[in-house]
């Protein structure tokens, strides 16, 4: 059932390829320069004259909504807020007919989205699911979704439902910023034949693996791990930092890495590693800065970065290399070294990696 894995979160981590694949299939077809989500048709016309998106879920889900946000107003311009399920249901927010909510859960049962959903739901607005579990609660109390298809997730810490989320809301984005003219016919064929692409360059960012390996041995007994990242790459900083918290037991934050000056750098000395995603993007030279200053301050540096990156390496402590592709596609690369290292250090910790201690997969209370 593990398929030859020793653990089921090490089984779903390598599934990413085909998960994604099977995610696309059937919706993109980028040689002839198309994009259908079925559950989209109906409502692509509130969806397209929406005044605004909101985007809300739990954990992992919700960092999945945080990338969302950054796709749809570049792609879009639609303002978006992402909208943590757990306060949004008490808040008494603004709602109206014409916001098009968006709610995101693997399990779909997640007792603090489906009530976020109710309440939007009273108030008018357009109810959209980005669920796995297919005919889940979720699934059937939203108006209408697009399934993640990225198969039964076993492991408690969420992986492949993550970049299966994010590939249909990328999807989603694609299609609106199209539809809305604010993506150009060649800038959209352009980033369907890219988005192609991701699969195989999700497999080539898994042959990292030995290495993840080699330097997770070198950190697990590190008490404390900061994850820092910009733009596309700061939801997957607060990604990789639940990962390792939640399978290691290791106190992880996330952090945009402009934050650090505003208290966290007072935490950084010659036993704190930090995790910096560096990927070749708009960000890049901001976050060099950043890495510099850690280093300034004797931080142990793991950075990710893009494939034949030479400035960062000659920085970092440790550099993780992943394929270049778009930028807004670079969370569905930059997250598979951070699963990797987070597992790895979870196993060699003596930690029960599918099953960690108090978390249960779906949380069905609130
Ligand atoms: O099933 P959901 O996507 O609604 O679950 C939301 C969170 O409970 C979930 O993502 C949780 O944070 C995971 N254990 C993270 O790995």
């Amino acid at each position: 059932e593990k398929g030859g894995y020793e653990h089921f979160m090490l089984k779903e981590i390598f599934e990413q390829p085909r998960s994604i694949a099977d995610c696309m299939r059937g919706r993109l077809d980028a040689k002839n320069g198309r994009l259908v989500l079925g559950g989209l048709r109906d409502y692509m016309n509130k969806f397209q004259n929406a005044d605004r998106i909101i985007i809300t879920a739990c954990g992992t889900s919700w960092h999945a909504g945080l990338v969302a946000e950054y796709l749809f107003e570049e792609f879009a311009r639609i303002p978006v807020e992402v909208e943590y399920a757990s306060e949004f249901r008490y808040r008494n927010p603004v709602i109206s007919e014409k916001d098009f909510v968006i709610a995101i859960s693997q399990s779909g049962e997640t007792a603090d989205t489906l009530a976020a959903i109710e309440l939007a739901k009273s108030k008018g607005a357009t109810i959209f699911g980005v669920c796995n579990v297919v005919g889940s609660s979720i699934a059937r109390a939203t108006h209408a979704g697009s399934y993640t298809h990225a198969g039964p997730e076993i492991g408690v810490a969420s992986t492949k439902a993550f970049t299966a989320q994010i590939s249909v809301l990328t999807m989603m984005a694609l299609m609106l910023g199209y539809q809305r003219g604010t993506l150009t016919e060649s800038k959209y064929v352009q980033l369907l034949n890219e988005l192609e692409t991701i699969p195989g360059k999700v497999e080539r960012t898994l042959k990292m693996n030995p290495n993840i390996e080699a330097i997770s041995a070198e950190y697990k007994n590190a008490r404390n791990f900061l994850y820092l990242g910009r733009g596309y790459n700061f939801p997957v900083a607060l990604e990789g930092a639940l990962k390792l918290k939640e399978i290691s037991y290791i106190h992880a934050e996330g952090y945009p890495a402009a934050e650090m000056k505003h208290g966290p750098i007072a935490l950084i000395d010659e036993e704190m590693p930090v995790v910096f995603i560096a990927t070749k993007d708009n960000s890049y030279e901001k976050v060099v800065s950043n890495i510099q200053e850690v280093k300034a301050r004797k931080g142990k540096i793991i950075a990710v970065v893009t494939e034949g990156d030479t400035v960062v390496r000659g920085m970092a402590d440790h550099v993780l290399e992943v394929p270049d592709t778009a930028e807004a596609f670079v969370p569905l690369l930059s997250v598979i070294p951070l699963q990797i290292l987070s597992y790895h250090i979870a196993v060699m910790r003596g930690c029960n990696v599918d099953q960690p201690r108090n978390l249960a997969k779906s949380v069905t209370v609130e």
